[in-house]
């Protein structure tokens, strides 16, 4: 666990709108042991996770385990409506839950018998062991309903989010937490904080805001939680994608049910993102606002549902990576800075500085004008410096003296960068060129013969650790680093298929590259849409992909690329939420139909559920592929994304765009006009449907 600074003692509760919650428990040191020994079952991942031992629930997969004394915990079957009973019930635990309320929630499109509700009720009873007289979970209350009797702990308290991963000793990071300590006060206070942390690649922002969360949950316990990722690559496509993500956890977190009541009063344009959270009678209400739904409605409402939000509970916010961020979440980040009204509120923004700086970023021009006017605050990650590297192989070898000159090797190699740092020591220790004895670092060649064993950057340590590997790890690694979503998780099955592999076969190596290499880790499984829950891994860090996938040659790449697509359009069955994600790979696939195909599709999807602007964009990108198309298939299509845009235009009503869309000249720039005529009235957009994760 960290032993950098703690700003818990600066933190005061002022009197007023923030209204704590019961305390909660102290946060468990976090056991990176235990996390790489885990098996399939992912309980180091606590969002969404209530216990009634020897039982827990997993609401975001949706299954339900029995804790096993060897540790690995057991899937317990159940199908999924028996499975929305007992989440039901165990979300609505200790107060009757009457059989009318059951059935209107779980079945509000359908007339069903309460036995059907009986049946499931005997499944889920049969499930747990548990029996009608005398039950130690589910009491009938007869001819009335049934109350979930046991007692619950939400799992997903004692953690805060994203947190799973091990934490190694922080250093160097005091005066950054302190300043971020700083503004959480302020935002307790009513003022509300954006604040960017800032760096290059491995420098440690996630790192910082990991701890930083770890410390506001033991400190502010009341305080309300919630981070989202943006996207690499179609990112940029996805519409308030960070968001939607922090949304959906607040939605399905402690205290969820007020979070969602306040989206239906405030921000019902929002509340449709989450189908699964609209009551039936709400959704046809909700669906006729969306028709009347514009980008600055849109802002408005997420803007004052956050403030509101707020006022219950403080919050506090983290957008990972916005170097890949989506334009709108730069509006909404824009908005929020600007806002007046006194909000216990602080959003943390995390980018790459070298990403931003040298791009034409909507996030710079933002950043440096809310900087000026002092909305918001950046904190700019340095390298670590020798003393720092000292101190973390101090901790790295539980407090015993470090070998002369080490420090300063890894430093002069790492130039301070902690990434580098990390696997510049791991390097050390696979190649047995340090090791320890009693606890205590040994070196066991001389400094000197280690300094030149140890490669100049990081990219080329990452090389030889992998070249190291057995062919079939590699092979592994290479069809894993086709980029997923967020921290590159990906499914066991789809991989394994598409590299021809067993599954078994595949899901083994992945356990040793986590156990054994530190390369990838367990991450939360994925249920598909057959209802199968796959087990998932991820890349300990975001360049350890990145080496993976640049090592493959161009032909294998695009032909892994059309595989995985294939895949999903046979298995996956989201082809329409997932339309954009599918058209990336058909991309880099080199299959030009399917994915102009697939960004057409986006696009409807885009311009339906959330208006033009984004539709315009997606259609450009399609018509710059449709200049790779044989001269044959090239016109046909032309004037179908230049219809679709026409349409658009014509629905948004706007002359600038139709005379544009009309106006002959280079269809590029055409639709570039076009973009930029509805960027002004365009209502916000969104690809996306909570809760899709586009895993494979
Ligand atoms: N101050 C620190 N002390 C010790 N280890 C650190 C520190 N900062 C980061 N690390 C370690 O360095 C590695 C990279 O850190 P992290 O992932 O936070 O970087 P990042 O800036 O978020 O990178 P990216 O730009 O790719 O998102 C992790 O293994 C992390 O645990
Ligand atoms: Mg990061």
């Amino acid at each position: 666990m960290s032993a950098a600074a703690d700003f818990g003692s600066q933190l005061k509760f002022e009197e007023g709108p923030i209204s704590p919650r019961e305390t909660l428990p102290p946060l468990p040191a976090i056991d990176s042991s235990h996390i790489a020994n885990a098996s399939v079952c992912p309980r180091t991942a606590r969002t969404g996770m209530k216990e009634f031992p020897p039982f827990w629930l997993d609401t975001v997969n949706e299954c339900l385990w029995r804790c096993r004394d060897d540790g690995n915990d057991e899937r317990i079957r159940l199908t999924p409506k028996a499975f929305a009973v007992l989440r039901y019930l165990v979300e609505h635990a200790g107060r009757l839950v009457t059989q009318d309320e059951l059935l209107d929630a779980l079945w509000p499109d359908t007339f069903v018998q309460p036995e059907v509700l009986k049946g499931q009720i005997l499944d889920i009873r049969r499930a747990l062991g548990d029996r009608p007289k005398g039950p130690l979970f589910i009491e009938t209350l007869p001819r009335r309903g049934y109350q979930f009797i046991a007692p619950i702990k939400d799992m997903s308290t004692e953690s805060t989010l994203g947190l799973e991963q091990p934490c190694r000793k922080l250093v160097g990071r005091d005066a950054a937490l302190a300043q971020l300590g700083e503004s959480l006060q302020r935002a307790l206070h009513g003022q509300r904080q954006i604040v960017f942390v800032s760096g290059e690649p491995g420098i440690g922002k996630t790192a910082l805001v990991d701890e930083f969360q770890r410390q506001v949950a033991t400190h502010v316990p009341a305080i309300r939680l919630g981070r989202g990722q943006c996207v690499e690559g179609y990112g940029g496509m996805e519409a308030y994608y960070p968001m939607l993500e922090a949304l959906g956890q607040l939605c399905r977190g402690p205290g969820g049910d007020s979070v969602v009541r306040v989206l239906a009063t405030q921000a019902p344009t929002w509340l449709i993102q989450f189908p699964a959270l609209v009551k039936r009678e709400q959704r046809e209400m909700l669906q006729r606002e969306m028709l009347g739904a514009t980008r600055e409605r849109m802002l408005r409402e997420i803007s004052e549902a956050l403030e509101a939000i707020a006022s219950q509970t403080p919050l506090l916010l983290a957008f990972e990576d916005l170097q890949w961020t989506d334009r709108s979440t730069v509006d909404l980040i824009s908005a929020l800075a600007r806002r007046r009204q006194s909000a216990n509120l602080m959003l943390i923004g995390t980018y790459r500085l070298p990403d931003v700086a040298s791009s034409d970023s909507p996030l710079k021009a933002l950043k440096q004008d809310l900087l000026i006017h002092q909305l918001c605050h950046e904190i700019a990650l340095e390298p670590l410096g020798e003393v720092e590297v000292v101190e973390y192989l101090a901790a790295e070898s539980g407090g015993a003296a470090v070998p002369d000159g080490l420090a300063g090797l890894i430093y002069r190699h790492s130039e301070g960068n902690p990434l580098f740092m990390v696997a510049a020591l791991e390097h050390m220790t696979q190649r047995g060129l340090i090791s320890r004895e009693n606890g205590k670092c040994k070196l066991n060649l001389p400094l000197e013969e280690i300094a030149l064993e140890v490669p100049e950057s990081l990219r080329q340590m990452i090389e030889i650790q992998i070249d190291r590997l057995s062919s079939e790890e590699q092979r592994v690694l290479e069809v894993a680093s086709l980029v997923s979503v967020g921290r590159s998780r990906f499914a066991v099955a789809p991989r394994a298929a598409i590299g021809d592999l067993e599954r078994v076969a595949f899901e083994d190596v992945c356990e040793t590259l986590t156990r054994r290499h530190c390369i990838l880790r367990a991450a939360t499984p994925e249920k598909f849409p057959d209802g199968t829950v796959y087990p998932c891994y991820e890349f300990v860090h975001a360049l350890y992909r990145e080496v993976c996938y640049r090592r493959m040659a161009p032909a294998r790449r695009a032909n892994l690329h059309r595989r995985l697509g294939e895949w999903v359009e046979a298995h996956w069955g989201r082809v329409n939420e997932d339309a954009a994600w599918l058209a990336g790979h058909f991309e880099q696939g080199g299959d030009w139909p399917r994915a102009i195909k697939y960004l057409q599709l986006a696009a409807d999807t885009a311009g339906r559920l959330f208006g033009p602007r984004q539709a315009a964009v997606i259609l450009e990108h399609a018509l710059e592929l449709v200049n790779r198309l044989p001269d044959a298939e090239r016109a046909e299509n032309e004037i179908t994304i230049l219809e679709k845009l026409r349409t658009i235009c014509n629905a948004s009503l706007d002359s600038r765009a139709i005379e544009a869309c009309d106006t002959p000249g280079p269809i590029l720039l055409k639709t570039e006009a076009i973009a930029e005529a509805l960027e002004s009235r365009a209502p916000c957009e969104s690809l996306r449907t909570a809760g899709s994760t586009r895993m494979p």
